[in-house]
Parts: structure tokens; sequence; C-alpha cells
């Protein structure tokens, strides 16, 4: 299993959970405020958050110090969105906050309060595969596949922020926040290439559907 925490550092304690999922399509009645704080059984400091998961509505009291990977991975079950550093470089975990890709192994759940995420899960729509997905299979952009979640998250992110006519050379640039240890970045670079002119034959620069 990977670890989140730096050799030698003393890892956190694993986040304390209420439990208390609402995965429903129903707005949270009882949406806490950003901070909201409350002490566990153990004597940790438990905030309540809020937000929006790949078009759901979730709510939970978890551990301040809890990741946003955490939350997703550990709390939702979205397996899908990876960690494979601790140094916030390899780009695994990476996802869409309010319409911007981030690294959720490097965010706080807490601060997420109130916005909107979008994972790999979130991505296919009514059983159909995003454009960038279908690019990644066709183009085979991966081989193990670890690094394909962040890889297609941060490529969606990198199109709409760039435009359908992105340049090889900014694709290149653009991913140096992304590591593969198996493709050699050749077929990932085509992929990309492919999904933005799939993004633009879609009709729509928008990232995904939930957003
Ligand atoms: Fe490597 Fe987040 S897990 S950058
Ligand atoms: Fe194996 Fe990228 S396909 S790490």
């Amino acid at each position: 299993m990977f670890s989140l925490f730096r050799k030698g550092k003393k890892p956190a304690e694993p986040a304390q959970s209420a439990a208390s999922v609402a995965n429903t399509n129903a707005t949270p009645t009882a949406a806490p405020a950003r901070g909201t704080a409350t002490l566990s059984p153990s004597g940790g400091r438990m905030v309540k958050v809020s937000m929006t998961v790949n078009g759901k509505a979730v709510a939970a009291e978890v551990d301040a110090r809890t990741l946003l990977v955490q939350f997703l991975r550990e709390e939702l079950r979205l397996t899908g969105t990876h960690v494979g550093c601790d140094t916030s470089q390899c780009g695994a975990c990476v996802v869409h906050l309010d319409g911007r890709a981030v690294k959720s192994c490097t965010t706080l759940a807490a601060s997420c309060d109130g916005s909107k995420v979008v994972t790999i899960e979130g991505l296919a729509e009514g059983g159909k595969l995003h454009p960038m997905q279908e690019a990644f299979r066709e183009h085979h952009g991966l081989q193990c596949g670890f690094c394909t979640p962040g890889m297609i998250m941060a490529a969606v992110d990198i199109v709409a922020r760039r435009g359908s006519g992105v340049s090889e050379a900014v694709v290149r640039a653009d991913l140096e926040g992304n590591i593969c240890r198996c493709t050699g970045y050749h077929n990932i670079v085509a992929a990309v290439l492919s999904g933005a002119a799939g993004m633009a034959a879609a009709g729509t620069a928008k990232r995904h559907a939930a957003e």
C-alpha cells in the first residue's frame, strides 16, 4: 500500500469518520457550515464537510487532517483516484475541484466544503466513455494503468484550458506534473491530442457532464 506520508514523519492517525456519508442526489438538509468543529471520542478535531462529488451531494464528519484523496477513496469508496507518491509529484491523484485540476493528495477535504468535485468515475456519461477516455483506449495510452486516471483528468483540464487546438509541445509541458513509469509518454501525448479533437467533435468544451 502506498504511504501518504514522508518516511521519518509520524503518520497522521487514520481519518476518524462518523460514517454519515449521505450519498444521494438530494441537497443535504443539514449541510454544516465551513469549519464547523467538534471533538471526536479520542479527542481529535472533527469537522463536518459537505460537497458534491460526481453530481451527488455527500456529507460526512471527518478528522480535520483528512486529505481529499482519503475522503474519496476511504469514505466514498471511489478508488479510481490513485496515490502514487507522497511528494505531490506523480499526479496519480488528480481530480477536478470546482472545474480545475488539483492534486487531491495535497488538498484537505475540509477545504473542499461546499465545492464540486469530479473524479475519473464521473467522466463517462450515460454509459459512454468521455472522448478523452476513448482516446486513451484507442491510442493505447497506458500499460499498467496506475497513472491513467490522473493523466486523463489532467488531460481533460488541459484541453479545457488550452482549447482543442492545443499543440503537442504544450501538452508535453502541461503534463509535467503527471508521471508515468511505463509508457514513455509517446502514446499518452497522442491520446491527449486525439482526445482534444474528440472533445471538439463532441461539440463541448466542458470537462464533463457533472460540471
Ligand atoms: Fe502523487 Fe498526489 S499521489 S501527486
Ligand atoms: Fe503504468 Fe503509466 S501506465 S504508470
